[in-house]
């Protein structure tokens, strides 16, 4: 239901209120596609947009551009960067006229078969030029996703691209994808802006959970590669009639090893407040009942050397007095200065104990 609302607000906004224009938008020509798709990787829109328009009355067809001078075709380059780009622009052009008689291959497999095209470059050239059903996942894409649907998986782990890919391929419009496609660029590049995206104006912005739950800023998350794990972690700050709280040490060989915590739970995502209610995890340690959440706290962040934390906190004030919770220990509220905590804990409750 949301998903089909998404592509119909994207539909509704593209026609009505997209104005923004590039000079390979709209083409159909799967040789200018390609060029404006290949200038554009790692190189802003407004930088790639002359090279495009010198390449194309320099070579108007593959096969002008494979008959080319290299070093004319590097002359044209210069400025863009990232060489690496421009050999396989040559090598493709070669490719296409020595084993396709000069016509671009019009098959997803084809395409990706190329020198320089990955997933992203393929589905753009087949989905504009072919109308072929291929989603394309770019950093624009993967924002407006994570925002919309409240998603911290991170983009450059395995895990995170499938996820993307895959969401964005069950939201294609399928009748019409190279519109769909090129919308939802567009969508990023002008609303969902990754510095002060125009929420406020934002025709999505009722069902969008990062603008409902405030997580605008936080998202989408970029790790890089092999610098630092994230965790999410999520405390529950439990409080007995008695004006006590459960609290444990953490004995794990881990982060803040023998220092104290409120009830954890890790949940290694960031997760939507209707969730967390509603988990299996509340029922097990709160019951089906006998309990109110009073608050959630806004996400906090400690960076340490190898991990970055995020941390939320939910008071819960409990009627039903329990037994024992496995590995915990019930502390007067009064008594838990004594014990130590984590600095993320600490200074939450300074913080929290100071908001009036
Ligand atoms: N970046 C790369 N290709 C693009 C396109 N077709 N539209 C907008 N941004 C892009």
């Amino acid at each position: 239901m949301i998903s089909l609302n998404f592509s119909k607000r994207l539909r509704q906004w593209n026609s009505a209120e997209n104005v923004r224009t590039m000079p390979w938008k709209g083409e159909k020509d799967p040789y200018r596609i390609w060029l404006s798709e290949i200038i554009l990787q790692q190189t802003r829109v407004e930088q790639g947009w002359a090279y495009y328009e010198k390449f194309i009355s320099a070579y108007p067809t593959v096969q002008s551009l494979a008959k080319a001078k290299e070093k004319e075709i590097f002359k044209l380059w210069e400025g863009l960067g990232y060489y690496n780009r421009c050999r396989n622009l040559i090598a493709t052009a070669k490719k296409i006229t020595r084993e396709y008689d000069g016509r671009f291959p019009a098959s997803y497999n084809d395409v990706l078969e190329l020198p320089g095209v990955g997933t992203y470059t393929a589905s753009a050239i087949v989905s504009f030029a072919f109308g072929l059903p291929y989603a394309v996942v770019d950093g624009n894409v993967q924002r407006v996703l994570a925002r919309y649907f409240g998603i911290s998986a991170d983009f450059y782990s395995a895990a995170g691209k499938k996820l993307y890919q895959s969401l964005a391929q069950s939201l294609l419009d399928k009748k019409d994808p190279g519109t769909f496609n090129q919308a939802i660029m567009d969508f990023g590049a002008v609303i969902c802006k990754p510095r002060n995206p125009l929420c406020f104006t934002c025709i999505q912005a009722k069902n969008c959970q990062a603008f409902r739950q405030q997580w605008v800023d936080l998202l989408p998350i970029k790790a890089k590669p092999a610098v630092r794990k994230i965790r999410w972690f999520y405390y529950f700050i439990a409080n007995t009639k008695d004006g006590k709280y459960w609290i444990r040490r953490r004995k794990e060989k881990d982060i803040w090893e023998n220092l104290f915590e409120f009830i954890l739970w890790e949940t290694g995502k960031l997760m939507p407040q209707r969730q967390i209610e509603e988990s299996m995890f509340v029922r097990e340690h709160f019951g089906k009942s006998g309990f109110h959440i009073l608050h959630f706290s806004d996400v906090l962040k400690q960076t340490l050397t190898h991990q970055t934390i995020y941390g939320r906190f939910i008071h819960i004030s409990l009627n039903k007095q329990r037994k024992q919770l496995k590995n915990y220990q019930l502390v007067p509220a009064g008594e838990l200065s004594r014990y130590p905590f984590p600095v993320l804990i600490t200074n939450y409750l300074k913080k929290f104990n100071q908001e009036p």
